[in-house]
């Protein structure tokens, strides 16, 4: 295994990506996307990665309203093979995040790869990058609370648990929150509560 990486979407790990859809991966944790991933990718592979790197679609909320995505960022996650993805979202020039939005941090790995330490891997990645493109000195990640391998992940990179998040939506769970520092997360880890 080489070392963990984070590389923006592109046509040279597409095969990669589609092969892990078709093994079941969804890179939404919310819903199973895999099938129409794989449906618009081979439909045009170019507009596939180009909506990763700039989303202009709109994001359709439950009310049917439609909203701009937030600008952020997507990476792939990989270490000489494809390992999954991770993605940062955030309002410009405020750590807050409109009501829709659980966090700013997204991330899932493929099945096969987990437990070795690449979630954990990427996401101090991404928390420098995020650091980088949006200034904010820490981020809001949250997670199912039955969700120990994410909880892992959070506690992992230094996360300072506050108050739990109610439900997005009606029928929604509700989400245990978290504080990460982006430009130092090490030294947030010391003071994480337990498990
Ligand atoms: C959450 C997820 C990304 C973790 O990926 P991963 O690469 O396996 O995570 P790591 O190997 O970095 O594990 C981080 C920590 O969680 C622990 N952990 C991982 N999986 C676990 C599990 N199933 N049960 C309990 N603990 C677990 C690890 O032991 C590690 O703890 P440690 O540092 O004390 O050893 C992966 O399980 C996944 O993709 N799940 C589905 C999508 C998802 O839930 N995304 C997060 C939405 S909030």
């Amino acid at each position: 295994m080489s070392a963990i990486a984070l590389v923006a979407p592109s046509q040279d790990w597409l095969p990669a990506y589609e092969a892990a859809l078709a093994r079941g991966w969804s890179p939404n944790t919310e819903r199973d996307v895999s099938a129409e991933q794989r449906a618009e990718l081979r439909a045009d592979p170019d507009g596939f990665i180009a909506e990763l790197l700039t989303p202009r679609r709109r994001l359709i909320l439950d009310d049917g309203t439609r909203v701009p995505k937030l600008p952020g960022i997507v990476r792939w996650i990989v270490d000489g093979e494809f390992c999954g993805s991770i993605n940062f979202r955030h309002v410009p020039g405020t750590e807050e995040l409109p009501a829709y939005c659980s966090g700013h941090v997204g991330y899932a790995v493929v099945p096969w790869k987990r437990r070795r330490g690449i979630a954990t891997a990427a996401l101090r990645l991404m928390l420098r990058e995020a650091w980088a493109a949006s200034g904010l000195a820490r981020v809001m990640v949250t997670c199912d609370e039955d969700n120990m391998a994410s909880r892992g992940v959070i506690l992992g990179c230094g996360g300072l648990r506050v108050a739990d998040q109610p439900p997005l939506r009606p029928g929604g769970r509700v989400k245990n929150a978290y504080w990460i520092a982006t430009s130092a997360p090490a030294a947030l880890s010391a003071t994480a509560p337990a498990r």
